[in-house]
């Protein structure tokens, strides 16, 4: 595995191994790679001949109130997670690398962002789709990798690579969960063990809510409140959203047909939870 800090080189080298034919997978993060992270990249690997992760922590997506500053960062165990996954190329840039002036122009998202976590994240997906279209024209990737966990963000990144006709296959990858169910994140280990008994619960009520969508259940308003008595009932978290949109556009709908998003966020004492389904009624 290479480690490559600059853009110069991180273009010529894919340039060289495109050139050759060979198909180019592309994992994005911010690095502090978890479960979640080596999912994306074995699925890069068996789909492609090159593996390219991204490991940078972008600070325009970051608002100014947030964690930019304490966001963990531990390279070494990165690289060598990243090493143990083969990966070929570790674009590895600066922040001057990539913004290296005040930039003159900066991309707006302005759908599928007011709702979900964007509603509380003004300008996040801005920074995100700004990063995105640099980190696609430094590593040219023929497949980009995200996960399904940050459906929101996977929604962005369609509309990004349809409205600019980006030539990138975009792989949405499954939600990587615990045994019981909850879906995998650094963050779990914010969890008291009295919550971490009862995270499970936030799967367990999206699977009941699909389960009576099975039987039948068509309003919206319904679901919601079964996911609400569940997480009420039996967890000490306090909701801060479960929301049902169209997916990938998120727009409301009034009955339950086509692709469906059912998507939560709660919050326990130290850490707020997120997890979604996606079903095609
Ligand atoms: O999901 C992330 O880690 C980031 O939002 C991404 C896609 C790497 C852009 O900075």
């Amino acid at each position: 595995m290479k480690v490559v800090t600059t853009i110069k080189e991180m273009q010529a080298l894919v340039a060289r191994e495109k050139a050759s034919g060979k198909t180019v997978g592309f994992v994005p993060t911010m690095g502090f790679l978890h479960e979640g992270h080596l999912r994306l990249l074995r699925q890069a690997r068996e789909e492609n001949d090159l593996v390219v992760l991204s490991i940078f922590v972008n600070p325009i997506q970051f608002g100014p109130n947030e964690d930019f500053s304490t966001y963990p960062r531990d390279f070494e165990r990165d690289q060598s997670l990243a090493e143990g996954e083969n990966v070929d190329y570790l674009f590895y840039p600066s922040v001057e690398e990539i913004y290296p002036s005040s930039t003159s122009v900066k991309l707006t998202v302005h759908q599928r962002t007011g709702v979900l976590c964007g509603k509380s994240r003004p300008g996040h997906f801005d920074g995100v789709a700004t990063v995105l279209v640099k980190l696609f024209n430094i590593t040219m990737p023929t497949r980009a990798y995200f996960g399904k966990k940050d459906a929101q963000q996977v929604a962005v990144v369609e509309g990004l690579i349809a409205d600019f006709n980006i030539p990138i296959q975009l792989v949405p990858v499954d939600i990587v969960r615990e045994k019981d169910g909850l879906a995998k994140s650094s963050r779990n280990v914010n969890l008291l063990p009295n919550e971490r008994k009862q995270a499970p619960v936030l799967f367990k009520s999206l699977q009941t809510a699909k389960e009576q969508i099975e039987r039948g259940e068509r309003d919206p308003k319904v679901i919601r409140k079964t996911i609400c008595r569940m997480i009420e009932a039996e967890t000490d978290a306090v909701i801060d959203y479960v929301e049902i949109y169209i997916y990938p556009e998120l727009t409301p709908l009034d009955q339950l047909a086509g692709t469906i998003i059912i998507a939560l966020a709660v919050k326990f004492a130290n850490v707020r939870l997120i997890d979604n389904i996606i079903l095609t009624i």
